[in-house]
């Protein structure tokens, strides 16, 4: 009795000294665990040789790749808008927007000093602090955010496709590209200063196929006439023009001009299954 009473608590002690071997052990082994896990989670960020993502790929299936959006629902992802100057651009990457929506011109578009230069500025503004082959480098460099560009012009979009395709020939732009223009003219705009159609599709094919085309209408929104809106005719002239390519095909709406011409969208939205 005397002896077993002795052994328990020393039976006691081993079992608590067991345990608390096995309670080390495991605790090392979590920790060995969460380094395996945070070293294998590190590199395909960067190094790892990973699938490039084609820059024609569907951006939804990319920013659910990346973990950005956890279902396919273009509501989910966020853009930058206009990030064009250094500032602009340093501020849009810093941020959390998922895309990057930048406005490229030609250097002095239309006046005297106008150069072939490709430059990142919105009308009316014809100059910029950045280039786009310098948007391209550092948004290439320092960020996996999907790339919008809108052209404000056709005389930039050959100069501008040379750059991405000279620079896609050096390294893997590795991310959905969107490349818009207005092409056709649409409510309310008194003169056309929309970007030629078929030559900014013919630009495209040529020279920088592989992308998503985001084809717009020029708008104007009047608030005297709050029920102007896309005419049956617009929407037709688009699906007449974009209804052979080999793109995949997004419309930028004026969305405060969308509800009363739904028929229509809804009808050219009908008309592919892309
Ligand atoms: C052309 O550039 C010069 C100097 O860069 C500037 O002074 C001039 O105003 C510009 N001309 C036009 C028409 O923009
Ligand atoms: C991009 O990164 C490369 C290698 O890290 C570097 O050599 C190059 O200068 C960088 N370019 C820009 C524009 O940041
Ligand atoms: C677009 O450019 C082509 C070729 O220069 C020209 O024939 C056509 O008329 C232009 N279209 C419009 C709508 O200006
Ligand atoms: C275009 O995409 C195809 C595959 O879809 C790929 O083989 C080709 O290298 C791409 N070209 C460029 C310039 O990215
Ligand atoms: C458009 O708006 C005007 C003025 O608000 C109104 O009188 C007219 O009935 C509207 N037309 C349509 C088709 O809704």
């Amino acid at each position: 009795m005397v002896s077993s009473q002795r052994r328990c608590p020393s039976i006691g002690a081993t079992g608590a000294a067991v345990i608390g071997v096995c309670v080390v052990a495991v605790i090392s082994m979590c920790i060995a665990l969460a380094v395996c896990l945070t070293v294998n989670r590190n590199p395909p960020q960067d190094s790892a040789p990973k699938p490039a993502f084609e820059t024609d790929g569907d951006l939804l299936e990319y920013l659910l790749n990346l973990g950005s959006i956890d279902r396919k629902d273009g509501l989910l992802v966020t853009w930058y808008h206009s990030a064009n100057k250094k500032s602009e651009l340093a501020a849009s990457l810093k941020s959390d927007a998922m895309v990057l929506e930048a406005d490229v011109n030609i250097e002095g578009h239309n006046t005297r000093n106008e150069t072939d230069k490709p430059i990142m500025a919105h009308p009316p503004t014809i100059y910029s602090d950045n280039s786009f082959q310098e948007w391209l480098d550092v948004v290439l460099n320092s960020s996996s955010k999907g790339i919008k560009l809108d052209f404000k012009s056709i005389k930039a979009v050959g100069p501008s496709l040379d750059i991405l395709l000279k620079k896609s020939s050096e390294v893997k732009l590795n991310r959905p590209l969107w490349l818009n223009a207005d092409i056709l003219m649409g409510p309310n705009v008194p003169i056309n200063t929309a970007v030629n159609a078929s030559l900014f599709l013919s630009l495209i094919q040529e020279k920088y196929p592989n992308c998503t085309l985001s084809l717009g209408w020029t708008t104007l929104y009047l608030f005297l006439f709050p029920n102007k809106t896309y005419t049956q005719k617009m929407i037709q002239k688009m699906h007449s023009i974009v209804g052979t390519l080999p793109q995949r095909v997004t419309f930028p709406v004026r969305a405060v001009m969308v509800r009363l011409a739904w028929p229509h969208f809804s009808w050219l939205l009908a008309q592919s299954d892309r």
